[in-house]
């Protein structure tokens, strides 16, 4: 480099700051290709073994004209650090491929993964989302995916189910279980309180699905499970216990009371409403989920922990409780009585 373009790079263009943005860039790019090499499958073969350019173009089930591509995308992971390309084979190198890969982890990379696809999109989108009017829609998120990070949840979730139960003197008899996401409070339930007779209800089919394999590989086969919105759901005085977990959210905010209402409807007298969710005033995490929500046709923000309380009474709900599950953390569980 000659002398003038140096000194042109250094007083002109600012250079050091432009270094310094490096590292940001970097990771940027790594997380992106870490979380695609994740959910494509790609993660997953090459923690089996050194593969080929062919052998990945074959496990992504891709054709011929696409190897170009596929070379390229797997030379920003060897560029990144993240894969190794020796003598014609692709191998896993960096931390953050080695540690997705692992079969373990898969709850936390599904968190990673709804970070980097939702919450990464909402923050870097929120300002044209906005002058556009370009709200999200229930199609722009995995269902499936976010029922397999909401797992994360499961010790929480889990406390506030016995925390309820404690509320009252007799078992339930019949619970309902509303957006019941992969199904594993499902199991939970079934094994807690075997006599019970227990409902659960998802509007989206492929959570429905996803369910349906939880129970299978647990070989229960007497909970009502079906493919339905709660509004959908007929019925009065119904269900001694009634269970939403992380959904509230899912309704807009004017929409809350009318929930409660119906919950309050479809409950036996003495029946409890049991919700868990993350309420304003969290960690980052909680505020780029409010954040997509809030940008969302599909709900609302995440609730204020005292109004949902206030709204909880206002539908006419007794003995109004709630509780921090999370020490630290904008993660609460709420219980109600009829
Ligand atoms: C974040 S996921 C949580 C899933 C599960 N409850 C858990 O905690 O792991 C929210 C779920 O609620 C479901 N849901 C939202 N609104 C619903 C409605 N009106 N009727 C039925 N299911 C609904 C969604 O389809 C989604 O599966």
């Amino acid at each position: 480099m000659q002398l003038i373009t140096l000194k042109k790079l250094i007083f002109e263009k600012n250079i050091f700051a432009f270094l310094r943005l490096g590292k940001h860039v970097d990771t940027v790019y790594r997380t992106s290709f870490v979380t695609a090499a994740n959910s494509s499958g790609l993660l997953a073969s090459l923690q089996q073994g050194t593969k080929s350019l062919e052998q990945l173009q074959h496990h992504l089930q891709l054709d011929g004209t696409k190897q170009e591509a596929l070379s390229a995308w797997l030379e920003c992971g060897v560029r990144l650090k993240e894969l190794t390309y020796k003598n014609g084979q692709y191998a896993l190198k960096g931390k953050l491929s080695k540690h997705l890969a692992k079969q373990e982890n898969q709850i936390a990379a599904a968190m990673f993964e709804e970070a980097i696809r939702y919450h990464y999109d909402a923050l870097l989108s929120a300002p044209t989302r906005m002058q556009n009017n370009h709200a999200y829609q229930l199609a722009d998120q995995d269902g499936s995916l976010i029922a397999r990070s909401s797992q994360i949840l499961e010790p929480f979730v889990e406390e506030a189910i016995e925390w309820c139960l404690k509320r009252v003197s007799t078992e339930p008899k019949h619970i309902l279980e509303v957006g019941c996401g992969a199904g594993q409070y499902l199991v939970y339930l079934h094994n807690r309180l075997p006599a019970c007779e227990i409902t659960a209800i998802d509007y989206q089919l492929a959570v429905v699905e996803q369910a349906q394999r939880t129970l299978s590989a647990n070989q229960i086969t007497n909970i009502d499970l079906r493919h339905e919105s709660f509004f959908e759901l007929a019925g009065e005085s119904s269900y001694d216990l009634i269970t939403l977990h992380n959904n509230i959210y899912y309704f807009p905010q004017r929409q809350r009371m009318q929930v409660l209402n119906h919950a309050y409807k479809l409950l036996k007298p003495g029946g409890q409403l049991l919700m868990t969710t993350s309420c304003q005033g969290g960690s980052s995490a909680i505020s780029a989920l409010n954040l997509w929500f809030s940008l969302s046709d599909v709900g609302g923000v995440l609730p204020d922990a005292q109004q949902l309380t206030s709204t909880l009474k206002q539908a006419q709900f007794s003995e109004v409780q709630h509780k921090r599950l999370m020490p630290g953390e904008s993660y609460f569980a709420f219980a109600a009585t009829k």
